[in-house]
């Protein structure tokens, strides 16, 4: 074996790590890059409509909270019942609504709304929240995660699409002012 030989063995094998190297890191983006993109990606999916009805007006009388349910619009056909996804809708004066998420904002048992006492209450750790969403007492740090609304054509319709989380514009909302985030 010469040293240019060796030399060409090293360059070679030098090669061949980075291109390995390079291959590796291709498949670990891959998966992060998709996640990065999801909400484009999910949006341009045909059939993909993030407003949902959640029925008609007349269901969710004046002054007055009532569960209701919307099917996940990311759910496939293996999802069966756990796509159907419920929250809590409050008709605040008949013109204006808010939309609870059903999870607790601790850590996501479904709260149940109490009107003989006008609180919403988790059955896990003992957490309370008012009827406007905004934590009364317990773990929770914040009030509960509400969806965006607007009414079309006589329909209570949610954006399902951006589901609450901390991370999400109404959240912040929620947690910076304790109030409710602004509605379509
Ligand atoms: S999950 Fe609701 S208080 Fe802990």
């Amino acid at each position: 074996m010469t040293p240019s030989d060796g030399l060409t063995r090293r360059g070679m094998l030098m090669k061949l790590g980075i291109l390995f190297n390079a291959a590796v890191a291709a498949i670990l983006a891959v998966p992060i890059v998709r996640y990065l993109l999801s909400p484009v990606i999910r949006e341009r999916r045909p059939g993909y409509e993030s407003w949902l009805s959640l029925g008609s007006l007349g269901q969710f009388p004046a002054g007055q909270t009532r569960l209701a349910t919307y099917r996940n619009p990311v759910a496939g056909p293996a999802d069966g019942e756990t796509a159907n996804i419920p929250c809590w809708v409050r008709n605040v004066d008949g013109q204006k609504f808010q939309v609870f998420a059903i999870n607790c904002a601790h850590l996501g048992c479904p709260v149940r709304w109490f009107p003989q006492s006008g609180l919403f209450m988790c059955p896990c750790h003992g957490g309370a929240y008012y009827s406007d969403g905004s934590r009364a007492s317990g773990p929770p740090e914040r009030g509960l995660f509400e969806y965006r609304y607007k009414v079309d054509q006589g329909n209570l319709l949610i954006d399902a699409g951006e589901m609450p989380t901390t991370g999400a514009p109404t959240a912040r909302l929620i947690n910076v002012s304790g109030g409710r985030p602004p509605c379509a």
